[in-house]
């Protein structure tokens, strides 16, 4: 169920626009801060405080890669996964970290620490390989760069 706060939160939100519907992805990124992921169940509350179907929800869910509809770990790392980052080094960087947390993409450390997910490109191709971690951008990262940067995510 919606907590006090989050339809406060999201009535805020809703207020700036002509219609409730408009807030979607404002509402679910509330509820993804406070539960770190937007359930089914999420979704269908969600759609029915903004007055909309809940496949209208999930559908745009679907097409805003910065929400999850699966569990995630604490840290979200989402590596690009577009031509730029190919070009430079995008493999080998894939395959450091995979090997780094112990999972493929898509999958959740053991300890909750870090979910890996591929990405589209994410607007720094001057500057690749590049990826996010959370809502922090990485450039010019290669195999050498990606502990350091780890560590800081605790
Ligand atoms: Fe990777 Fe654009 S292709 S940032």
């Amino acid at each position: 169920m919606l907590s006090k706060d989050e339809k406060g939160e999201i009535e805020a939100e809703a207020a700036r626009y002509e219609t409730r519907q408009a807030a979607a992805i404002d509402a679910m990124r509330i509820v993804q801060r406070r539960r770190g992921w937007v359930s089914d169940e999420a979704i269908a509350e969600l759609a029915a405080f903004l007055q909309m179907p809940a496949a209208q929800l999930d559908s745009v869910a679907s097409f805003y890669n910065q929400i999850f509809r699966r569990p995630v770990g604490r840290h979200v790392i989402q590596i690009c996964d577009s031509v730029s980052c190919w070009l430079t080094g995008y493999e080998p960087l894939r395959d450091h970290l995979a090997r780094e947390l112990g999972v493929g993409l898509g999958g959740t450390t053991a300890d909750g620490r870090f979910t890996l997910l591929p990405v589209a490109c994410l607007g720094a191709c001057d500057q690749a390989p590049a990826m996010l971690v959370d809502e922090d951008l990485h450039t010019g990262l290669d195999a050498g760069s990606i502990g350091a940067i780890l560590d800081r995510y605790r």
